[in-house]
C-alpha cells in the first residue's frame, strides 16, 4: 500500500548546500532511487542524482542514506518505518559536484596506479591454466562494482583530506591482493607497492569498509589481512632473513634492478646503434650498499650477529613506515614508457 514519504535531501554544489524537505508519494515495494526519481520528475527537475543500472550491478547510486553509506537502488523502504524522515546525502569523502553527485576521480587515479596484470609469458593460444582454488580467490574480489562505498566509509580519507595522497583505499587494497595471489602474475614487488605507494600500513583493520560493500566481499579478512601478513613476510620471515644472510648482497642488488627497470623501445633501438639504454626506472634505484659488497659469497661475521636483514631495504634502512607522499617515488610506466 502506498503513503507519503518525508524526505530530506542535501542540495548544493562544491560552494556549498543545504538540506531540502520533501514529501513524496510512494509504493509498496520500492526502493530509495525510486522516491528520487519520483521526487525528481515531480518537485525538482533540476535534482542531480547519478544512476546507471538500478539492479546493484553499475556502481553509481551510492550515497549516504540516514547516514549509512548505501546503494540508494538496493535500499528498500519497507527496511524502515513509513513515518521516518529518510534523509540522502551525497558520499562525504569526495568533493561534490552537485546535489547527489560527488566527484570520484580520487579513485580512477590511484586506479592508475595500480601496476596491471603481468604474466610471466604472453598468452598463446589460450594456455594458460589455473587451480580452481585460485580462480576462486579472485573471483570474490573480481564482484567489487566499485560503488567506492568502501573508499567513501574508511575513516583515513573520510575525514582526512590530506591522507588521500599516500593512501589508495580498500578498494584497490582488494586489487593488489588479487593480482598478488594470482598465481600467473610475475611481478613480485606488490607487497612493496601496497605497503609503501597505497599506504597498506594506514589501515588499522576495522572492518568499516567490510560492512558497507554491497558486494559482501570480505576486505579486511580476505585481502588487506593477508597482505599485511605478506608484507610481514617478506621484511621479517627468518628464511627470507636467512637467504639474504647466504646470497651475496650484489646479487639480490642487481636483481632488483633488472626487476624494477624497463627499457623502452626507442632505447632498445638506441642499443644496437651503440648508444647507452634509456631506463626507465619502476622504483627509485636500490641505494649504495652501506657496507663494503661482500665478494667472496657469504656474510661477514658482523653481519650475520647483526639484527637487520641482510640487504639493504630499498627504501633505505633508516626509513620508517608509512612514507609520507614526498619519500613515494614509484611511477606507473605510461604507455609511452612501455611502447
Ligand atoms: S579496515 Fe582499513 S581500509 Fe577498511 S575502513 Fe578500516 S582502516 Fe579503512
Ligand atoms: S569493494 Fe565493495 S564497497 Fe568497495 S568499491 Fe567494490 S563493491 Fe563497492
Ligand atoms: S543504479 Fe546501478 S548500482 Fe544502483
Amino acid at each position: 500500500m502506498g503513503y507519503d514519504l518525508n524526505m530530506r535531501v542535501w542540495r548544493g554544489d562544491g560552494s556549498g548546500g543545504d538540506f531540502a524537505s520533501f514529501t513524496v508519494p510512494v509504493e509498496e515495494g520500492e526502493v530509495v532511487l525510486d522516491a528520487i526519481h519520483r521526487l525528481q520528475a515531480e518537485q525538482a527537475p533540476d535534482l542531480a542524482v547519478r544512476w546507471n543500472c538500478k539492479a546493484g550491478k553499475c556502481g553509481s547510486c551510492s550515497a549516504e542514506i540516514n547516514g549509512k553509506p548505501r546503494l540508494m537502488c538496493m535500499t528498500r523502504l519497507s527496511s524502515y518505518d513509513p513515518t521516518e524522515t529518510i534523509t540522502v546525502t551525497p558520499m562525504r569523502t569526495f568533493p561534490v559536484i552537485r546535489d547527489l553527485v560527488t566527484d570520484v576521480t580520487f579513485n580512477y587515479e590511484k586506479a592508475r596506479e595500480v601496476p596491471a596484470f603481468t604474466p610471466a609469458e604472453p598468452n598463446t593460444g589460450g594456455k594458460f591454466r589455473m587451480q580452481q582454488v585460485d580462480v576462486e580467490r579472485g573471483q570474490e574480489f573480481r564482484k567489487c562494482i566499485e560503488c567506492f562505498l568502501c573508499q567513501n566509509t574508511c575513516h583515513v580519507v573520510r575525514d582526512h583530506e590530506e591522507n588521500k595522497k599516500a593512501f589508495a583505499g580498500p578498494r584497490f587494497f582488494i586489487r593488489a591482493a588479487e593480482l598478488d595471489m594470482h598465481p600467473l602474475d610475475a611481478k613480485s614487488d606488490r607487497k612493496k607497492f601496497a605497503q609503501a605507494q597505497q599506504g597498506l600500513g594506514f589501515c588499522n583493520i576495522t572492518k568499516c569498509c567490510t560492512e558497507v560493500c554491497p558486494e559482501h566481499i570480505k576486505i579486511t579478512d580476505n585481502a588487506i589481512i593477508p597482505m599485511k601478513e605478506r608484507v610481514v613476510d617478506t621484511k621479517f620471515d627468518p628464511l627470507v632473513w636467512l637467504g639474504r644472510k647466504i646470497f651475496r648482497r650484489d646479487q639480490l642488488e642487481t636483481a632488483e634492478e633488472e626487476t624494477h627497470t624497463v627499457v623502452t623501445s626507442d632505447a632498445a633501438a638506441g642499443m644496437s646503434q651503440g648508444a647507452a639504454p634509456e631506463v626507465h626506472a619502476w622504483h627509485r634505484p636500490a641505494p649504495a650498499p652501506q657496507h663494503s659488497p661482500i665478494s667472496h659469497g657469504g656474510a661477514t661475521v658482523s653481519e650475520i650477529a647483526s639484527d637487520r636483514p641482510g640487504s639493504s631495504s630499498p627504501f633505505g634502512d633508516d626509513m620508517s613506515f608509512p612514507l609520507t607522499h614526498d619519500e613515494l617515488t614509484y611511477q606507473h610506466p605510461t604507455a609511452d614508457d612501455v611502447r
